[in-house]
């Protein structure tokens, strides 16, 4: 061997190391990984009280995986006080009686295992419910109560926190209004405490990044209160992962610290839960609710969401201006803010806010981690929404969900494409968010196969078009969005471009808005997606780099050879799949 091949052999064996280490930071499993989301009050009743429960998740098994998918993540299932749909948590070590009992979680831990799903529960890590006992416990203000610095009182709050009380309690409903940071309780332990979100979701005491000299109250985060509730938290963690769960979501994970500027602090928590986990649990993963990635990634969760706040781009795709989420916000004489969403009828959007973020955040945490683009989840509107509401038009928005880089998120019902149903009223904390949770449907029907219950006692309505929208009909008709989806993710599964974290690049020319065209490159295979959620046609000239092999389309697609490279033609409401041979 000369020394140039010494050098080559030296250095492909080094890269080779690099691609299998950027790997090895993460468990195996979730290089391709499709998760699959389910609000467990609305997915399937086994006994008949109108409200999902796990013994109901157990017989659709068989369903979800016949989607493809790998992994499920369940919103709250702890005992929960149900004012904010399991999100005020009393007892962490117990399923609350709803949906069964820990048995039963072993019990669809062990099923969904047998079919190679992974099972992920929600933790939410920064506070309880009011009726937590150890709240209620620390309110008495006993100083040898365990949990007498779990929370964070306070005796005296400036005068603007004061307004604050007093304007929520104009509101319509106080309680469910998350204006302002403390709650007057007058309790022995305190005339205030501080709350998350809701006024019964006293905050978990992590302390202060900078505890003020002035606010006496604050405890640096190595107290012996902060301290112990860091201790309960892995205590929790390890209680579910030796039960055989795969991984949690963390709740507002970048918020456990409070005064924590840039987040340095929450981060280091972060990484330590990180160093521990991977210690004890290295098969078990960390998704954050946090939506900065770049953040996020760094600070140890193994996935992070691109979604309805945080990193911009995401509103700007599916959010039209007349629709809940689209009305946040948007001012017509600030020029930053999407006038008109990407994935709209009209074809009047612009795909550039998200692919700037997109493409920055993808690559500064490629090695480390996953972005996750999730379809819809429990807080924001479905992509059923507005005039956005036919079977063509959700599955161009599916293939861009499934071949994307990272780790999809299906929530559930979107893969039949159930609608965001407007103007619910309000249901466990839910504010205009019932209409995303609303019951699975399965088959036509009054209660659509959800529940032998009557209508009225549903969790909340449903609406199946007269039994279109349900995976009865939709298994029946090989058009459906349900066979289209699990087209997607099977191809998914196929092809290694569309896996892990390869190379994404935007192939749209500057100021070409339709179609979107973008290319995902990993282990020396490159696809080509293109999608033009638009009612015309549109067509884009991408350089030539191989022979186009058309994979999956949805509508019609045409691709032609052009002097200046390939000539892609899409009719209204259509999308490909092009692999590079
Ligand atoms: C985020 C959750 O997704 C949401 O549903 C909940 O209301 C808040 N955090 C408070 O826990």
């Amino acid at each position: 061997m000369n020394k140039k091949t010494i050098i080559a052999a030296a250095l492909a064996s080094f890269m080779s190391f690099a691609a299998h280490a950027q790997v090895a930071n993460n468990p195996q499993w979730l290089d391709n990984a499709i998760f699959y989301q389910i609000y467990p009050s609305s997915y399937m009743d086994s006994d008949g009280n109108g409200i999902g429960d796990l013994p109901g998740i157990v017989s659709k098994l068989d369903y979800i995986k016949s989607l493809g998918i790998t992994a499920i993540w369940l919103n709250p299932v702890f005992e929960s006080g149900w004012f904010d749909g399991g999100y005020d948590v009393i007892d962490f070590y117990k399923i609350d009686p709803r949906f069964g009992t820990n048995t039963d979680m072993v019990k669809l831990i062990d099923e969904a295992h047998r079919r190679g799903i992974k099972v992920c529960l929600d933790l939410v890590a920064g506070h309880t419910s009011d009726k937590s006992p150890w709240f209620r416990d620390c309110s008495t203000g006993d100083r040898n109560s365990r949990y007498a610095d779990y929370y964070i009182w306070t005796d005296s709050i400036s005068p603007k926190e004061q307004q604050k009380i007093v304007v929520r309690h104009q509101a319509a409903n106080p309680a469910s209004s998350t204006y302002g940071r403390y709650v007057e309780a007058n309790a022995p332990r305190g005339k205030y405490y501080e709350k998350n979100f809701f006024e019964c979701q006293p905050a978990l005491n992590y302390g202060f990044a900078n505890p003020d000299p002035a606010h006496p109250w604050e405890q640096p985060v190595d107290a012996p209160g902060p301290q112990a509730v860091r201790r309960e938290l892995k205590n929790i963690i390890a209680f579910w992962f030796d039960k055989g769960i795969d991984g949690f979501r963390v709740d507002m994970a970048s918020s456990l610290i409070k005064n924590d500027k840039g987040k340095k602090a929450v981060s280091k928590l972060w990484n330590e839960m990180r160093a521990w986990k991977d210690k004890h649990y290295p098969h078990c993963v960390f998704i954050s609710e946090w939506s900065n990635p770049e953040q996020a990634i760094p600070a140890g969760f193994n996935v992070d969401f691109m979604m309805q706040f945080g990193l911009k781009g995401y509103g700007s795709l599916f959010f039209s201006r007349d629709t809940p989420w689209g009305k946040r916000g948007y001012k017509p004489e600030n020029e930053k803010e999407y006038r008109f969403c990407y994935f709209d009828r009209d074809g009047k959007g612009s795909p550039k806010e998200f692919a700037e973020n997109y493409e920055r955040a993808y690559n500064a945490t490629k090695s480390l981690g996953y972005i996750a683009l999730p379809t819809a989840n429990h807080d924001f509107q479905r992509p059923n929404i507005g005039t956005r509401n036919t079977p063509e038009q959700l599955k161009v928005a599916m293939t861009f969900f499934l071949t994307m880089p990272g780790v999809p998120f299906i929530y559930y019902g979107d893969e039949i494409g159930m609608k965001y149903q407007m103007d619910l009223p309000n249901k466990e904390g839910s504010n205009n968010r019932a209409g995303t949770r609303t019951p699975m449907q399965w088959t036509k029907g009054e209660t659509a196969g959800f529940s032998s219950c009557t209508p009225a006692q549903l969790y909340l309505p449903v609406d199946t078009e007269n039994g279109r929208i349900t995976v009865e009909a939709q298994l029946k008709d090989p058009a459906s969005l349900l066979h289209y989806t699990r087209r997607l993710t099977a191809l998914r599964h196929q092809q290694a471009a569309l896996r892990g974290n390869g190379e994404w690049t935007l192939l749209n020319k500057d100021g070409q808005n339709y179609p979107l065209v973008y290319q995902c490159s990993n282990q020396g295979e490159t696809i080509v997606v293109a999608i033009n959620p638009a009612r015309f046609k549109t067509k884009a000239v991408i350089p030539h780099t191989g022979t186009l092999h058309k994979l999956l389309e949805t509508g019609k697609t045409a691709v032609k050879q052009a002097n200046t490279g390939d000539e892609l033609r899409l009719d209204g409401f259509s999308a490909v799949v092009y692999k590079v041979e």
